[in-house]
């Protein structure tokens, strides 16, 4: 049985996947609308993934007789951007927001004996270690091709190839 305290503690974890992931769902209405049909894609798929790992709290916090709950409101995200380098700065942005409150978390389970919910933290350290490597990668692809309108289809094509290089990791 959670105690309150990680119960919260872990409510809170979902509210911030939770608004990750609709922070994602605005990127991709961005690229969209910025016919960049790949790195729509690339959103998309985070977005989802995000929603995965709410869920994966979710579901943790009610097997183990605790409640769990999104909250109606999770904060305004951005929607506007001037070039997919500013659309990429947010991601880092927010990937190291979650980093920084994924690793508060663990770091308070430890300091209060919560060494089951510190184990079933440990994928999402890792995960956040890999979704931060992943973004500086991708800054340095949209800065080595350039991101000015005649470099976009390209870029664009790019993704193509990373969207299917994380479809098979
Ligand atoms: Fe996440």
């Amino acid at each position: 049985m959670l105690s309150k305290a990680v119960q919260n503690k872990l409510n809170d974890q979902i509210q911030k996947e939770a608004y990750a992931s609709n922070a994602y769902l605005a990127l991709a209405t961005w690229a969209e609308g910025e016919n960049l049909p790949n790195i729509a894609q690339y959103f998309y798929n985070s977005a989802e993934e995000e929603r995965q790992h709410m869920l994966e709290i979710f579901k943790y916090i009610n097997a183990n007789g605790g409640t769990a709950h999104v909250e109606g409101k999770l904060g305004k995200v951005r929607d506007k951007f001037k070039t997919v380098l500013e659309a990429f700065q947010l991601v880092r942005d927010l990937e190291h927001g979650v980093t920084l409150s994924v690793n508060e978390l663990a770091t308070w389970c430890v300091q209060n004996g919560e060494h089951a919910t510190y184990f079933f933290l440990q994928a999402f350290v890792l995960e956040q270690q890999d979704a931060e490597r992943k973004v500086d990668e991708i800054l340095t692809v949209i800065e080595r091709m350039g991101y000015e309108p005649r470099n976009l289809f390209y870029l664009d094509k790019q993704f193509k190839k990373i969207n299917e290089q994380a479809g098979t990791m």
